[in-house]
């Protein structure tokens, strides 16, 4: 069998040339340009056509070529067992990328011989892949396969489509791409933590990457104690958290990197907190006493002892009591509402959509946020949408942020749009809510929350009446302020 054009495209364009069985060829031809209108085959009308595929997986594959970087896809697929086989001269595969920036584009894969039997030779059905199409981490595809000749106008479509979404990060393959290492993927802390009496000590290696790190102690619920942002320049460096709340069941530290290339969304990481070896005190050690002596220490130790214990039981026994008759649980109770009020110059997607989370998730409370209900917003209007908001809200959040410098680059594509909206909605709700700040029973309900640096300008000095909180140094205090009604 002869391949006549084979080497011609081979010199134009990439292409991978994958030998599946002895006797069959699988020849894959993506164009250069979008190869986005239909096949030729379209135009024209088949008398037979072949029927659909009858599988079609795909998964991800590090690049066969040397000291590459990327990940493809590698597209898999069956062939269905019956006469139309014999019709079957090529598949198109296309796949739509739907992450940040779509993209679209298909290969042809042309059959270089006629299928004379419906089984591959030795009676498996006939399987073929193709490995292409870079793929960036995270990102959900759709990968749609037709054969060719396809079916005719107003037949049955034969075609076959899968979403396939690839792997974060952490995926031991896609974590060497340009993208994952930008984001620290390849950075390994060595997180080691201990706990004393009042703080936690924590050690880790920095990255290359860049210098700035914030380290929490948190658990399910709570941040329990923070750094401030460390600016590193050891490899290996130390830190002590304060932390003030009892550490409960589960806590962890976490480290958030701050790099350059990724600002606010750089891969963090966690470690376990284990306790900290105790330094062995001189008394324990001194075993030299007679026994006797021993004795008499011993007795009135124990005594001590097993009062406290009586006492300890006494008082858990009197909590558990309490607890019973007061409250179920507290997980039971309901969250409160936010409303999320922030200022134009705050980061949407990085600042104030993970403050959100960070209330969704650590403060019990359901947001509402102008962003997230546009289509309310647009039906009733900016002002109405507000005032029942004001009314339906428990707490109000007014949200500074210093970070702005960063923003307009790397988080929001549509920057200006966005700010001119935001910019109306803090402004009117700021006017709105002014008048409330002169009593003291509805001055309760406002909460002025700067992150990093932030300071309230002078325009907004009314708003300086309110309890006013700085994150994540005051994270604890004010989860706890907006939570008591
Ligand atoms: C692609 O998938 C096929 C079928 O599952 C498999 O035989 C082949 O080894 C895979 N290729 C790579 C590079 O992993
Ligand atoms: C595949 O088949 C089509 C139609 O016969 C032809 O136009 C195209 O050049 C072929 N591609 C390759 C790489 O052989
Ligand atoms: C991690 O830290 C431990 C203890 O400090 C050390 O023994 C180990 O070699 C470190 N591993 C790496 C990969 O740096
Ligand atoms: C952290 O490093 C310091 C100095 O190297 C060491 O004394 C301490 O034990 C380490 N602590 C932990 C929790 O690894």
């Amino acid at each position: 069998m002869a391949f006549p054009c084979c080497f011609e495209f081979l010199l134009s364009v990439t292409v991978y040339v994958e030998a599946v069985f002895t006797c069959h060829y699988l020849f894959c031809w993506a164009p250069v340009t979008l190869h986005r209108g239909p096949s030729t085959e379209w135009i024209v009308r088949n008398k037979l056509t072949p029927g659909g595929l009858q599988t079609l997986r795909v998964d991800s594959v590090a690049s066969p070529e040397p000291n590459s970087d990327t990940v493809l896809l590698n597209i898999s697929w069956t062939l269905k067992q019956d006469g139309s086989i014999q019709m079957l001269k090529a598949t198109k595969i296309c796949v739509d990328g739907k992450g940040r920036f779509s993209s679209y584009s298909c290969v042809r894969c042309n059959y270089t011989e006629v299928f004379h039997s419906q089984t591959a030779p030795h009676g498996s059905k006939w399987e073929f892949h193709y490995v292409g199409f870079p793929i960036k981490p995270e990102t959900p595809y759709f990968i749609r396969a037709h054969n060719i000749p396809p079916a005719n106008m107003n037949e049955d479509i034969t075609a076959i489509s899968v979403k396939f979404t690839s792997p974060d990060c952490q995926d031991p393959v896609m974590k060497y791409t340009k993208k994952c290492r930008e984001y620290g993927s390849l950075w390994t802390p060595n997180i080691t933590a201990c706990q004393k009496e009042k703080s936690v000590e924590v050690n880790f290696s920095t990255s290359s990457l860049g210098c700035k790190y914030l380290v929490l102690v948190e658990n399910d619920e709570d941040v329990l104690g923070n750094s401030d942002i460390l600016e590193l320049n050891q490899s290996r460096a130390s830190v002590i958290i304060p932390v003030t709340a009892e550490k409960g069941k589960g806590a962890m530290v976490q480290i958030i990197p701050y790099f350059p290339t990724c600002n606010n969304d750089c891969i963090r990481r966690r470690g376990t907190i284990f306790s900290c070896p105790e330094i062995i005190s001189p008394v324990n050690v001194n075993t030299s006493q007679p026994r006797t002596h021993q004795m008499f220490l011993i007795l009135p130790t124990l005594s001590v002892a097993i009062w406290a214990l009586a006492v300890g039981f006494y008082f858990m026994w009197r909590h558990e009591k309490v607890k019973k008759s007061l409250l179920h649980s507290p997980t039971l109770l309901p969250p409160i509402k936010v409303l999320l009020v922030y200022h134009p110059q705050a980061c949407f997607y990085h600042t104030v959509c993970d403050f959100a989370k960070y209330l969704q998730d650590h403060c019990r409370s359901d947001v509402i946020l102008d962003q997230w209900q546009k289509r309310k917003i647009a039906e009733m209007g900016l002002v109405l949408w507000l005032t029942t908001q004001k009314k339906e809200a428990d707490r109000i959040v007014f949200l500074f942020s210093s970070r702005a410098e960063t923003c307009d680059s790397s988080c929001n594509p549509n920057a200006g749009r966005h700010r001119e909206s935001s910019q109306d909605l803090f402004t009117l709700a700021f006017n709105l809510f002014c008048s409330d700040l002169k009593s003291q029973a509805s001055l309760d309900k406002y909460l002025v929350v700067s992150l990093g640096e932030a300071a309230l300008a002078e325009d907004h000095s009314a708003l300086s009446v309110c309890p006013g909180y700085r994150l994540m140094k005051d994270a604890s205090p004010f989860c706890k302020d907006l939570l008591t009604i």
